[in-house]
């Protein structure tokens, strides 16, 4: 029997496939946090979602670059790739701290290319592009051109290396791609209060550690944010010490999230009494006694991670890549005077050890999470209590998403 071809539909399925996800996503967020559930496995695994975040939420938000320890000297520079962009974080002297794209003006050469040999982090006088040695100060413009000093352009330094619009947050150095997010200090002035005792404009990084992820950024968000694992995958190293069962998140913040980490009874009894617990290196100048009885997670969303103790900070850099790949550094502050004592080479070295046996456990998970996500078996299953931060996190995507079709219908009526 003759068949006919069906005939072709005429939508764009990838965009059919996006808006339901987005809808999957705002529902799940409408439900209360007795009801919650994790996401659909597309969430984690669909390009075409995360090019849309990449989009929309990635670039259109701050993310956090540098740490201002950094970039104490004029010509400090902390290059990286970021959502396809190749940067130069910069202290250019009086121009203060820029965000540089690393894109000659000539004709699109990386001026500091590792390819090339050039480091990630180190000092510099200016940007020599290796491919026709145009130069360009710290400050971005063009200082001069072979054989083109009489090029208008180049005589009146109208060139420049781009400059993103970037901020200096609590000691972090943020950019925003779109160049059109609210001002840090709006967004995230609801932190100060937590944050501002530690002083971690004057922290120093003792450690700087990358990894290469085989799993989703928001993977990472949510197992660094949730409490709930202590209980598993760190039974051993957290859960004596932060128990799982008495962690507890704050009251939902529009773009950040702050989850309280508890110490066990017996070490807050012993603080109380005065026998300040966990420290290794000195605790930051100027702490509350309730400072010095738990440990606590942060997230300025969309993806600046801090884990702040007493006597250190964790910052980690998070450099998403595609769906299911993404490269991050997990960096530790601590005050400078600690690195006076006598004992100190030792200290670090338990501590940067500490550092990599938690975060290991945290990589085998999320490493085995992204690929159960991508199994035909999944279903997103309900969360538990101390998993608010995902219910958050998911009421935070929601709100992108909506802005976004709000945003989109505007301009459909114009
Ligand atoms: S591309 Fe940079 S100098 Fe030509
Ligand atoms: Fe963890």
């Amino acid at each position: 029997m003759a068949t006919t071809a069906l005939p072709t539909l005429a939508i764009d399925s990838s965009q059919h496939n996006l808006d339901s996800l987005h809808r999957a996503i705002c529902s799940a967020a409408q439900k209360p946090l007795a009801e919650a559930r994790a996401l659909p496995a597309a969430a984690f695994t669909d390009p075409s979602h995360f090019a849309w975040e990449r989009e929309h939420i990635l670039r259109r938000q701050w993310l956090s670059v540098a740490h201002v320890s950094q970039l104490q000297y004029t010509g400090d520079f902390v290059n990286l790739e970021l959502l396809g962009e190749r940067i130069s974080v910069v202290n250019s002297g009086d121009g203060g701290i820029k965000v540089l794209s690393r894109v000659c003006a000539h004709r699109g050469m990386d001026v500091m290319p590792p390819e090339f040999g050039h480091q990630e982090q180190g000092n510099c006088t200016q940007y020599r592009c290796p491919y026709h040695h145009w130069v360009y100060g710290l400050d971005g413009n063009v200082k001069g051109a072979p054989f083109m000093k009489e090029h208008p352009e180049i005589a009146e330094k109208s060139l420049r290396l781009h400059e993103f619009t970037s901020a200096v947050w609590q000691g972090f150095v943020l950019v925003n791609f779109s160049g059109d997010a609210a001002p840090v200090t709006t967004l995230f002035a609801g932190l100060d209060s937590y944050l501002q005792r530690w002083r971690m404009e004057e922290l120093t990084m003792v450690a700087d550690i990358g990894w290469d992820c085989p799993f989703n950024w928001k993977v990472l968000v949510e197992n660094f944010m949730e409490p709930y694992h202590h209980a598993g995958a760190h039974h051993t190293l957290f859960q004596p010490i932060m128990p799982a069962q008495g962690c507890w998140t704050d009251a939902e913040g529009e773009h950040f999230q702050v989850c309280h980490l508890p110490l066990s009874e017996a070490l807050q009894q012993k603080v109380k009494q005065g026998e300040p617990q966990l420290l290794s290196f000195l605790p930051m100048p100027g702490l509350l006694q309730s400072d010095f009885l738990e440990w606590t997670v942060y997230l300025a969303a969309p993806a600046t991670l801090l884990f702040v103790a007493a006597d250190r900070v964790y910052w980690y850099r998070l450099q998403p890549l595609a769906a299911d790949r993404m490269h991050i550094r997990t960096t530790m502050l601590v005050h400078p005077d600690s690195v006076a004592a006598d004992n100190y080479p030792q200290v670090l070295a338990e501590e940067i050890e500490l550092m990599r046996a938690f975060h290991l456990e945290d990589m085998e998970m999320c490493s085995a999470v992204q690929s159960g996500l991508t199994s035909a078996t999944y279903r997103p299953g309900p969360l538990n209590a101390l998993e608010q931060p995902l219910w958050l996190f998911q009421r935070y995507l929601a709100r992108q998403i909506e802005q976004h079709s709000l945003a989109r219908s505007e301009v459909a009526r114009e």
